[in-house]
């Protein structure tokens, strides 16, 4: 009996033998420069090369997108290939025989089965395909589409189909299309039900019916909608174990390639939101089965596109369905951004109406999904000290589901910020159940309007700008810098965000690299602020003499500016309690205020 080489050995071995060098240079062309080489993104469109590959520890990264991964990842990115063809390709290359997985009898069948329900899912859509374009029986249904708007082509694309009624073909019309052998998998795929009494009948009668694909393009399953009124207005293919609605998504099959090219991929809701969209020229879409957005879904789209924008209905349902939604960005570290559609509109009736310039601006101010879930939570519960601890209380669940301690410290500083509270104050709140009541005096004020991250690149002084480049490049002075108080330094700025990011990483590795914040930081201005900062640093090993000089001299500097923080902080309070009658604490405050400028003035000489 041989021993079967475990997973990880597998592949560590032909990580171990492809050269990425050469496998990248296959697609992008390289240019030597010192110990990597550069070359043009193919992840990103440029003119100047960002992208670098290091053939010394088998890993590429871009400093214009972040893209950054292995030889294997690269093939999954570059090929779209999931883990496993990835392998394959690549120990196909280099003459590596791969173990043939061992399947048990049990499986066999399965897979069998599962075959079967393909084939026969393909033979069904075909003969309602069919029917539709020539029967008779179908004009009601080609006048529907035709009053819908749908033109034949895109009816050919998406492969529509039509069921015919009970009327003119009974309720077993499709059995009889179908062999004996045919009908059993027709009956596990839910396209046939099986009768109390023996028999069958056909599952979908007079609907038009859109095929469903998994991204290879077989046929799964189906949606069917009813010709007219009635109920339910939409009938989906059951759950069986070739069709999992959470892991499809309909339109991807034919709109992958658009997606991608637009690195973009907007989710509608419905069925005839997304034809209706592609067939006025809006490409980039998809559309879930009629049932939330779920995790695996936007695994599927991240393969695609860095960006997804959600265009729902302006209703209450729309607006919770983005909200619900925002765990699942965060765990799969995929920006989202939100527009809501005119109430009384839906993605097909809008872009029929005004046309596809109106959806295009429509998309392009979505706002940012962290934004728009604070903007709902504001709008719904106020800025009140108990609106906020109710906020505090809608986004626990959100910040559960950060994929990482770094994702969470991300949040949680931008939600703070919001609040108008320090991360810390937010964090304790956040880990505890029932948070305790806000302080009545809130630390500081609520900056107006929101600040998107985006602009938070902006306000950090010439000074913390220093102070932030230098933490980003000499991770291993994180600790002297932080007992200087770098955190209130750097308060409610990128600056803090990064620290956080730094400090999480260091604890599992002490000794990590600069670049290594890249590949933890989601998408967006923080993870651009360090690509642009670690590109243009000098590429020489840090001389420990100097870096030994500027932690010194930032460290007094962070002095002098927590005592200025503390000092203005205290001259707030200060005018607040003027105006009360409370003199002893007023003494109190003015006495510790005296105390802290005349240590500054100390110090500032
Ligand atoms: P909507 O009710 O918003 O319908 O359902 P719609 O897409 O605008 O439908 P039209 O324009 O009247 O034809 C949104 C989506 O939810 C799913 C369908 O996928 C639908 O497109 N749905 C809806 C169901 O699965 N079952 C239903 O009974 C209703
Ligand atoms: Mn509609």
């Amino acid at each position: 009996m041989t021993v079967q080489e475990s997973r990880e050995e597998i592949v560590a071995r032909v990580k171990e033998r492809a050269d990425i060098v050469q496998i990248i240079g296959e697609t992008v062309d390289l240019k030597k420069s010192g110990a990597r080489y550069l070359g043009l993104c193919p992840f990103h469109g440029e003119k100047t090369p960002s992208f670098s590959v290091h053939s010394g520890q088998q890993f590429f990264h871009c400093f214009g997108c972040g893209e950054s991964g292995d030889v294997l990842s690269y093939m999954m990115k570059y090929h779209n290939l999931d883990f496993p063809s990835a392998l394959k390709e690549l120990a196909a290359r280099y003459s590596i025989t791969l173990p043939e997985k061992s399947r048990s009898p049990e499986q066999e069948k399965q897979e069998k089965a599962r075959k079967q329900m393909f084939d026969v899912s393909k033979k069904v859509s075909e003969i309602y395909s069919r029917y539709l374009h020539s029967s008779s029986h179908a004009s009601a249904a080609r006048q529907y589409l035709a009053r819908r708007n749908i033109p034949e082509s895109i009816q050919k694309t998406f492969g529509l189909g039509y069921a015919p009624s009970t009327d003119s073909e009974g309720w077993d019309y499709l059995s009889g299309q179908l062999s004996t052998y045919d009908r059993e998998a027709a009956l596990e795929a839910g396209l046939l039900v099986k009768k109390e009494n023996g028999g069958t009948y056909d599952r979908f009668r007079d609907r038009v019916l859109f095929p469903i694909s998994e991204l290879s393009g077989r046929v799964c399953g189906f949606g069917g909608r009813i010709i007219g009124e009635g109920q339910p207005k939409y009938l989906n293919s059951p759950e069986s174990p070739i069709y999992n609605k959470s892991r499809l998504l309909l339109g991807l099959y034919q709109q992958k390639d658009a997606i991608r090219h637009k690195n973009q991929a907007i989710i509608v809701e419905g069925n005839f939101d997304l034809i209706s969209l592609v067939s006025n020229g809006c490409e980039n879409v998809v559309a879930p089965l009629g049932t939330a957005l779920t995790r695996e879904q936007l695994r599927l789209l991240k393969r695609f596109a860095d960006e997804v924008v959600l265009l729902f209905d302006g209703d209450v349902a729309g607006v919770k369905a983005a909200i619900r939604s925002v765990p699942f960005f965060l765990a799969e570290q995929i920006s989202g951004r939100v527009a809501l559609l005119p109430s009384g509109h839906d993605p097909d009736t809008f872009i029929q109406e005004k046309g596809l310039g109106a959806i295009e601006q429509l998309v392009a101010d979505a706002e940012n999904l962290p934004e728009f879930v604070f903007n709902q939570l504001v709008e719904e519960f106020g800025l009140t000290l108990n609106g906020k601890s109710k906020i505090v209380e809608e986004l626990r669940p959100l910040v559960k589901a950060a994929a990482s301690p770094l994702q969470r410290s991300v949040v949680v500083s931008h939600f703070a910020e919001q609040l108008g509270l320090s991360s810390q104050q937010l964090d304790d709140m956040l880990d505890k159940p029932d948070a305790p009541p806000l302080p009545e005096e809130p630390p500081f004020e609520r900056p107006e309007p929101p600040i998107r991250i985006e602009d938070r690149v902006v306000p950090l002084t010439a000074q913390q700008k220093r102070l932030v480049n230098f933490m980003v490049l000499n991770p291993e002075c994180l600790p002297k810098l932080e007992s200087g108080g770098i955190r209130e330094c750097l308060g409610g700025s990128i600056g803090e965000i990064l620290f956080l990011q730094l400090k999480a990483l260091r604890q599992h590795n002490d000794e990590m690299e600069p670049e290594e914040l890249l590949s933890v930081l989601p998408e967006g201005a923080e993870r651009k602020y360090v690509a642009d900062l670690l590109f243009d640093a000098p590429d020489v090993a840090s001389d420990t003499e100097a870096t030994v000089a500027e932690v010194e001299e930032l460290v007094e500097w962070m002095s002098i500016n927590t005592l200025k923080i503390a000092s203005r902080k205290l001259l707030g309070e200060i005018n607040k309690i003027a105006t009360t009658s409370d003199f002893a604490k007023l003494q109190e405050l003015l006495q510790e205020k005296q105390k802290i400028d005349r240590k500054l003035q100390g110090l500032e000489i």
